[in-house]
């Protein structure tokens, strides 16, 4: 096969309103992948703080002067931000479970599909007006998207950041990994949520209140189904964010790569860019890390504005 190097980024979590650091962070995560001429850049959710136009306007201008609005070029999956948003003020504690019931989950998958929509063109799915599942085929590579944001639920998904892939979606899926048109590729999986335990990622927090609450909240519901096709349809690696952390794992033979720590990691300020480099040999995955020091050198210099047009003309995934 024609060896591919693919750059694997998540949780920009980009804001008109938030923590506008966050823009000059993602900023300078491009950057650096820029220099290293990669085939592709993946990036698995939570690209916008709560899904907002003027997010995505930010999100498509920074995507634009890196000159990546292009299907062959960027690979974007959706994460809970994207549909529910999120808390960033002390009021909104109170009120943000109220604001995930009243949320048209729908039509945010939508709306995502209509602010990236040049990323979605020439993939394999269902219907032109559904996103979710889809594939994306470049040279000997097979990419497969998936929506991991479950709908919002009072016990099951209170604030909306919790996983689940409903049973539609989840048919669809098998179809997609089980296309002859797929059959000789290299399977690759693009999805917002994680495999791993909290308590594996983060020992010793989970002991804590918070640590009690966050494990209830951060949860894939239906991993197992999940697990078991991905080993069954030869499925390489599967690409996630989500818990802004930025390591390896596997579970049950299959292996994950986890981006949610490219520019918000938890533990630490420093950038960290996976690199994968699928080959005859394999698929190698590394993890860059360009330190903080190199972000505030960066210019504030203001981003070319990318209209985004946020209509209803995907069916939601
Ligand atoms: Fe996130
Ligand atoms: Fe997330």
């Amino acid at each position: 096969m024609t060896p591919m190097t693919i750059a694997h980024l998540s949780d920009f979590h980009l804001s008109a309103e938030h923590r506008r650091s966050h823009i000059r962070r993602a900023r300078r995560a491009l950057d650096y992948v820029k220099t290293l001429n990669v085939d592709h850049i993946v990036v698995t959710g939570d690209i916008t703080a709560n899904g907002y136009p003027a997010d995505y306007r930010i999100a498509r201008s920074l995507f634009a002067s890196a000159g990546l609005l292009d299907s062959d070029k960027l690979t974007v999956t959706i994460g809970n931000h994207d549909v529910f948003g999120g808390v960033h003020t002390a009021e909104e504690v109170l009120t943000f479970p109220n604001h995930c019931k009243a949320t048209d989950d729908k039509a945010k998958v939508r709306e995502f599909g209509c602010g990236f929509r040049e990323t979605f063109e020439h993939t394999l799915r269902h219907s032109e007006k559904r996103c979710f599942p889809f594939a994306k085929v470049i040279g000997d590579v097979a990419l497969i998207g998936v929506n991991t944001v479950a709908a919002h639920s009072r016990f099951k998904n209170p604030i909306g950041s919790n996983g689940g892939v409903d049973d539609r979606s989840f048919a669809l899926l098998v179809e997609l990994l089980e296309s002859p048109l797929l059959h000789a590729k290299r399977k690759i999986i693009a999805l917002h949520h994680h495999f791993c335990r909290m308590r594996d990622v983060r020992p010793g927090t989970m002991h804590s209140v918070w640590g009690a609450i966050e494990s209830q909240t951060m949860k894939l519901h239906g991993k197992s189904r999940l697990l078991k096709l991905f080993a069954g349809t030869n499925v390489e690696m599967v690409l996630h964010g989500h818990v802004h952390e930025s390591n390896e794992y596997s579970r049950n033979g299959v292996r994950f790569l986890n981006a949610g720590g490219s520019v918000l990691h938890d533990r630490n300020p420093d950038l960290h860019i996976n690199i994968i480099r699928v080959s005859d040999a394999g698929v190698q995955a590394e993890i860059h890390r360009i330190p903080v020091e190199s972000v505030s050198l960066l210019r504030n210099e203001s981003l070319p504005d990318v209209p985004v047009a946020i209509e209803a003309h995907h069916e939601a995934a």
